[in-house]
């Protein structure tokens, strides 16, 4: 019996992921190993179109594969690699360059947000790419689905074009991915600005609850997050965006419903919701962040793993951009 293959990734884009990643990406790729051939990636050469120290670099691609297993992604059943691991996505996505469209690949809103950050000078050509060398990561190893969040549906857009492109001009090689939304995962805000969605790339890092931080560190953080100056404990984005971000949270790290949360806080303060909120997420972070400092204490067997999973990676890989590159006349 075959699965369908799923692909997904994140950039080692800081020293820990934050509650948003792990509610909207690690923790549905955990549950996502059941019922799917699952293909994870710490996508370091996606991190390089940024400026980036290279020390730095090396030290958070271990961590974040080390985050990856220690929230339950199992290496012997999922492949979980380096992209950088694996040439065939640097000379896949070479291809896909040469046959995606100038004004197609600027019409990409991230590239649009990212670069107005940097300015259009210190933004590089890499960075305006990046949503290329997506489509090659996806379609080295014939994914059939892709869990995405919503800012990166129109990648997953350009990715099909990009198989159906080639398809029609070469032959069927590609299999066309389909986006994957599983239930609506949870949309975690920054404790200090919560309009904003928790972002590793945030100014401050006063509203980002880490993944690595001390237990005492976050609970600090959460007791900090901003409220209002109202009391009552109810969902409500617009009037009332910090209070709903607590109730978010609090949700996803305890399983139970937003309008069940709302009951049990009626006539309750600000300060009870906070304390459970910090209790609920130490809760489940502690068993995680002291895995993953574990696998981090013995870097050459975090290393072999990943060496091993690069092997099998890479034999799919291969055979597809094998296939690629007699199609295109190498
Ligand atoms: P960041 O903005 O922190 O760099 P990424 O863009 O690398 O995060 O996202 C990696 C994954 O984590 C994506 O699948 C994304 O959907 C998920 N994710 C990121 N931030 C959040 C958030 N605040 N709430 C829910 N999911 C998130
Ligand atoms: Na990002």
């Amino acid at each position: 019996m075959t699965l369908p293959r799923l692909f997904s990734g994140m950039q080692p884009s800081a020293d820990a992921l934050h509650a948003g990643n792990f509610i909207g990406a690690l923790q549905p790729w955990v549950a996502l190993q059941d019922g799917h051939d699952a293909v994870y990636c710490v996508v370091d050469l996606h991190a390089i179109t940024v400026p980036q120290d290279p020390a730095t670099l090396r030290a958070r691609t271990r961590a974040t594969a080390a985050q990856y297993i220690a929230a339950g992604i199992d290496p012997a059943r999922s492949i979980l690699f380096v992209q950088s691991q694996v040439p065939a996505h640097a000379e896949l996505a070479w291809v896909l360059n040469s046959i995606t469209g100038f004004g197609e690949a600027g019409r990409m809103t991230q590239f649009k947000d990212k670069s107005a950050k940097q300015g259009s000078d210190s933004a590089s050509v890499g960075l305006f790419t990046y949503p290329i060398l997506m489509a090659a990561d996806i379609l080295l190893y014939g994914t059939e689905l892709v869990p995405v969040g919503d800012d990166q549906k129109q990648h997953v857009e350009l990715t099909r074009d990009l198989a159906n492109r080639f398809n029609s001009r070469f032959g069927e090689t590609f299999v066309v991915p389909e986006p994957f939304i599983t239930k609506e995962t949870a949309r975690i805000y920054d404790l200090q600005n919560p309009e904003s969605k928790m972002s590793k790339s945030a100014e401050s890092e006063a509203g980002i609850i880490w993944l690595l931080d001390e237990p005492s560190k976050t609970a600090k953080k959460i007791r900090s997050a901003v409220t209002d100056t109202g009391r009552e404990i109810r969902f409500d984005r617009g009037e009332k965006a910090g209070v709903s971000n607590l109730l978010t949270i609090l949700s996803a790290f305890s399983g139970d419903s937003v309008p069940v949360l709302e009951e049990r806080y009626v006539g309750r303060g600000y300060g009870d919701l906070k304390k459970d909120v910090a209790e609920a997420v130490v809760e489940t972070f502690t068993p995680v962040r002291e895995r993953t400092l574990e696998l981090l204490a013995d870097p050459a067997e975090l290393d072999r793993v990943l060496s091993a999973n690069a092997d099998r990676a890479s034999e799919i890989a291969e055979k597809t951009l094998a296939t690629v590159y007699d199609r295109v006349g190498f």
